[in-house]
């Protein structure tokens, strides 16, 4: 969508994978969905060297509303988890340059059961959030009647709903998502394990020829929250996970518990080459482009100033496997290249023709920026663009 929001990716923090629909403040006043909550994560990106990174949205997802619309007509927020209200919410995010999502539904009801906002209440539902000075507006598909849960299933992909792959891909206009929204999800919820990452990438890269096209600045596939920080991914994996959005150009959205999070997790996540290859201004999504009889498959992405990402990825689940390839194999054709591992810092110089080896933990990557002059055999057309 082009109204100059979201030029790359939006980064920040969403309440849904972590805490779900907790409104138990009572046992859990930690992890309910209140504005405390909210105030402790805002504390957190303001004063731990997030938000200079660029994450800056703070988003509520489902269950923060109360059951009743008030008297005339509006959405408002539970008052014992929100007494303060969501524009004083507002207010505190943006008093530290950070933004606020809120979350909606286009049906009867929520998926949480909470009130929906049906084609009648489109109006003044996007007036209230307006009037509280909300920044962003996620919109879901649950209890919608039949053309509206067409196009939430659609959107939502086949694991609820039904069709197959092939069917998805051509009932989904991508190219209208793209002038009405600024992302989209377009698969099922992501859970807190490493079965539902790779699940959710294969998918993506499947699609890819569908998908990739469709996204560019102002509108972005979303293949859902960042887990790193939970209890669901090995320190391998986290990096896989942050490794393969940013390849993918997704928004960075991170379900966790920044107040309590590992040094480890932290530093993937603040990791500021992955953040730059994922925010690259060019904006094209990246590509699966070798998946070996090894189990290792190798992804890359086109950036700015004649610069590419490369990610080597592993599916074993036996030991390190060192894989041997050259830059040529990759489609890289002119010359000598400078790469840096992103994740140790180290940097090569590399011929196109010589053989190296990469050797890539089980379920885990190797990820390479790599910056160069000249072109790459793979998408002339991308690279003439690229040009200053
Ligand atoms: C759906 C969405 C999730 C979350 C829940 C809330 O399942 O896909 O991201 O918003 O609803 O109930």
């Amino acid at each position: 969508l082009d109204n100059g929001l979201m030029r790359t990716p939006p980064m920040g923090w969403l309440a849904w994978e972590r805490y779900r629909c907790d409104i138990d403040c009572k046992y859990d006043p930690k992890n309910c969905i209140s504005e405390n909550l909210f105030i402790d994560m805002a504390d957190r990106l303001f004063e731990d060297g997030w938000k200079e990174l660029g994450y800056v949205y703070v988003n509520i997802d489902d269950c923060w509303s109360s059951m009743e619309r008030d008297k005339d007509g509006r959405l408002q927020p539970d008052p014992n988890r929100f007494p303060g209200g969501i524009p004083r919410l507002a207010r505190y995010l943006h008093d530290r340059g950070l933004k606020l999502g809120i979350y909606g539904d286009m049906g009867t009801h929520t998926c949480g059961g909470y009130p929906g906002t049906t084609l009648d209440k489109i109006e003044i539902d996007a007036q209230t959030f307006a009037d509280w000075e909300v920044d962003m507006f996620k919109f879901d598909g649950c209890y919608s009647n039949a053309l509206e849960q067409e196009l939430s299933s659609n959107v939502k992909g086949f694991e609820r709903n039904g069709p197959p792959h092939w069917l998805l891909m051509q009932l989904v206009n991508y190219t209208k998502l793209g002038q009405i929204c600024n992302l989209w999800r377009n698969y099922g919820d992501i859970q807190d394990s490493w079965s539902s990452v790779l699940s959710i990438a294969d998918w993506f890269f499947e699609n890819q020829d569908v998908l990739a096209p469709a996204a560019g600045p102002g509108r972005w596939n979303d293949p859902d929250m960042l887990v790193i920080g939970d209890f669901g991914l090995s320190l391998e994996q986290s990096r896989s996970q942050m490794a393969l959005w940013a390849i993918m150009a997704a928004p960075l959205f991170m379900s966790n518990d920044l107040r309590t999070i590992s040094g480890e997790a932290r530093s993937i996540l603040q990791n500021k080459m992955i953040i730059s290859i994922n925010q690259d201004p060019l904006g094209i999504q990246g590509r699966r482009i070798l998946k070996e009889k090894s189990g290792i498959e190798v992804f890359w992405r086109p950036l700015s100033d004649n610069a590419s990402a490369l990610v080597f990825f592993s599916r074993r689940t036996d030991m390190p496997y060192r894989y041997k390839t050259s830059l040529t194999k990759l489609n890289y054709t002119t010359g000598s290249y400078k790469v840096t591992d992103v994740y140790t810092g180290q940097t090569d110089v590399l011929k196109d023709s010589t053989d190296f080896v990469v050797s890539v933990n089980p379920t885990g990557v190797v990820m390479w920026y790599v910056s160069a002059p000249g072109k790459l055999r793979y998408h002339p057309i991308l690279w003439l663009d690229a040009l200053p």
